[in-house]
């Protein structure tokens, strides 16, 4: 059926959706759908006409905004001309995607192994590294999320672990940086890094001649938008070097331009072993992963297998999108973008956290931005956001939260006046609902 030629009413759609498919992370009879009929720019519709401003870039991986122009075109020219060949051939848009990754990617990361997405990429960076160095060890955070597959849920440190397990053997897990609620007691004014050392030391008692990597997200997202404070990328990368471990930056969420640079770890100017990244790869256009290593990896496989693998690794159709979307960060001043109305909504959040008593803390780098909302900022008692999320969507603004803290995760096309109108709704339901 050509796309011209479906007519199911907005209930049709959520009612088949609801019985025949299967919705993420949800009770099934509980789940709630928007039906969906077009997107732009900033915006999304739905089925009925109603319009949404998309605070949360989908699942944070919008970047480059919805329908953009270039990147629609690079699909429908490659679909007419070559949709999908096996993984063994190749293509001009597999060659030029990857040489281009070898390029943004800072240091010598310099080739990739294809995925279909994040999850799929965290799987393959935990097999290479566990072939490159002979050990079997992986080292992740508790406030995580790395994919729902079985390893990456096994890295996967939240809450969403535990009903998978037992999951991939081998996993440790250790505390984070998390400032606001530091898990060694400690304020900003008192802190003495113990979210470094007790990594060093949880390496002492695991033996570090038996862990491959450690895989840490550039910029936590999901489990909190925590950012690691300055001196905490580097000392991991010195960690790393101490002992051979590999240094893995999940750059699945915080990658392309989402805090305002290629990857979150170019902050601070770290080269990790290897790079796993998607969302904003395609922008969500068309799936796709990816796993990128440093050439020392690269060379160890010239005269090794390779046991990896996926029908659609490399995928014709993924990688022309892939190549369209960077053209468009590169050539349209999106992370030009993000740094600038990442400045006004960082001010914005400090001036509604001075208003708000139910905000107890705000973090934003770049565009990736979230409030933690709590019942009394002395106890820090987290909030509950079922009131406020309605609140904002039926007045068409559309966020997403992880219990309770609320993401501010547009479009990095935004425009200070639409992520105004977004900032201003959310002022009044913060006024109305958690005075
Ligand atoms: C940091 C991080 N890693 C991995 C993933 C998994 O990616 P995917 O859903 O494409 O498998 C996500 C998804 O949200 C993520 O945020």
């Amino acid at each position: 059926m050509v796309v011209s030629e479906r007519k199911l009413t907005a209930q049709e759609i959520v009612d088949l959706s609801k019985e025949f498919t299967f919705f993420s992370w949800s009770v099934q009879g509980e789940t709630n759908p928007i039906p969906v009929a077009k997107a732009e720019g900033v915006y999304f519709w739905d089925a009925q006409g109603k319009r949404y401003l998309d605070l949360a870039s989908q699942l944070v991986n919008a970047n480059v905004g919805h329908q953009n122009p270039r990147v629609v075109r690079a699909i429908q020219e490659q679909a007419a001309q070559l949709a999908f060949v096996a993984p063994g051939m190749t293509t001009e848009p597999r060659a030029l995607l990857g040489r281009k990754l070898s390029e943004i990617t800072p240091g010598d990361l310099k080739k990739t192994f294809f995925t279909l997405g994040g999850a799929e990429a965290n799987e393959n960076a935990i097999k290479i590294a566990r072939f490159y160095t002979g050990r079997h060890k992986i080292l992740a955070r508790y406030r995580s999320y790395h994919g729902a597959t079985h390893g990456a849920m096994a890295l996967t440190g939240d809450y969403r672990r535990l009903p998978a397990e037992p999951a991939m053997p081998g996993v440790v897990h250790v505390l984070d940086p998390y400032c606001y609620r530091c898990p060694f007691g400690w304020t900003r004014q008192t802190c003495h890094r113990e979210c470094i050392s007790h990594v060093e030391e949880v390496i002492q008692h695991e033996g570090p001649d038996q862990i491959a990597a450690i895989i840490l997200e550039g910029v936590t997202g999901t489990n909190g938008l925590i950012i690691p404070p300055d001196d905490y990328w580097p000392r991991m990368r010195e960690i790393c070097d101490k002992y051979g471990i590999l240094l893995i930056s999940d750059e699945v969420m915080s990658g392309w331009g989402r805090t305002g640079t290629w990857f979150a770890v170019d902050n601070w100017g770290v080269v990790p072993d290897i790079i796993t990244t998607a969302k904003g790869l395609t922008s969500g256009y068309v799936p796709l992963g990816a796993v990128i290593v440093r050439e020392k990896i690269a060379r160890f496989f010239d005269d090794k297998y390779l046991y990896a693998g996926l029908t659609y690794s490399g995928h014709a159709l993924a990688c022309a999108a892939a190549l369209a979307t960077i053209e468009a960060y590169e050539q349209e001043g999106i992370f030009e973008n993000a740094r600038k109305v990442g400045a006004y909504l960082g001010r914005r959040l400090e001036e509604l956290k001075s208003r708000h008593p139910a905000i107890g803390d705000v973090r934003y780098i770049g565009l990736f931005s979230a409030l933690e909302l709590v019942k009394d900022r002395a106890s820090k008692e987290p909030a509950d956001l079922g009131a406020l999320r309605k609140f904002l969507l039926e007045r068409g603004v559309y966020v997403f939260n992880f219990r309770n803290i609320l993401f501010v995760v547009p479009p990095l096309i935004i425009s200070e006046e639409q992520l105004e109108s977004g900032l201003t709704l959310l002022d009044e339901g913060l006024a109305e609902l958690m005075p």
